[in-house]
């Protein structure tokens, strides 16, 4: 049985190039999508994303983080009855108190097979330690920072000749692949 009927109200949070943004927006503009991208919160005024999502004619909002970011963006994701948030590349980590006082489920993508590699730099620690995978994960947010239950992830191979970029150009590769399909997953039988 359906757990989460009929299109979601969504919401993105994003600080910069907004590629996985997009992902999501292609994704909800096909029919059998689960969710509706009803606004954009950035903040970092000048991300990238934000251009994206206003040509798509998606409500866009430049919150900066030192302006109350969690109290104003709160305001806003109770306005429009949000139902589900995703983090697309939003480097600012959320309070407990943010958490709880919106109520509603909160997903990351992490670009590491997580447990592994919380944080900042995954791609670089995954090269130093000679790991043979990488990876991206979509796990729901908690208080934790990228602790949460993973929804779903994916591997690519670390080939010898890897170095950061053209790690980080394939991972962002599946990062795109998994998050609308981890939605899917979330929305129906997580
Ligand atoms: C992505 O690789 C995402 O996984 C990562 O930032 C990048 C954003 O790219 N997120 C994190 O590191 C969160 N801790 P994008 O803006 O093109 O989607």
């Amino acid at each position: 049985m359906e757990k989460y009927p009929g299109k979601k109200n969504t919401a993105v949070f994003i600080s910069g190039r907004g590629s996985n943004l997009k992902s999501l927006i292609k994704y909800s503009r096909k029919k059998n999508s689960l969710i509706k991208i009803i606004l954009v919160i950035s903040n970092n005024p000048d991300a990238k994303g934000l251009k994206y999502a206003s040509r798509s004619k998606i409500k866009i909002y430049r919150i900066k983080s030192k302006s109350n970011f969690e109290n104003n963006s709160i305001k806003l994701l109770k306005k429009f009855n949000i139902d589900i948030l995703c983090l697309a590349g939003f480097m600012k980590i959320l309070s407990g108190n943010f958490i709880k006082k919106f109520s509603k489920p909160i997903l990351n993508i992490h670009p590491s097979l997580l447990p592994k590699y919380k944080g900042l730099n995954t791609h670089e620690r995954a090269i130093k330690n000679k790991d043979r995978f990488a990876g991206a994960s979509i796990h729901k947010v908690t208080e934790k920072l990228d602790s949460g239950k993973v929804i779903l992830q994916k591997k690519v191979k670390i080939l010898k000749s890897d170095n950061v970029k053209s790690l980080e150009k394939k991972v962002l590769k599946i990062e795109h692949e998994i998050y609308p399909k981890a939605i899917d997953k979330f929305l129906t039988n997580f």
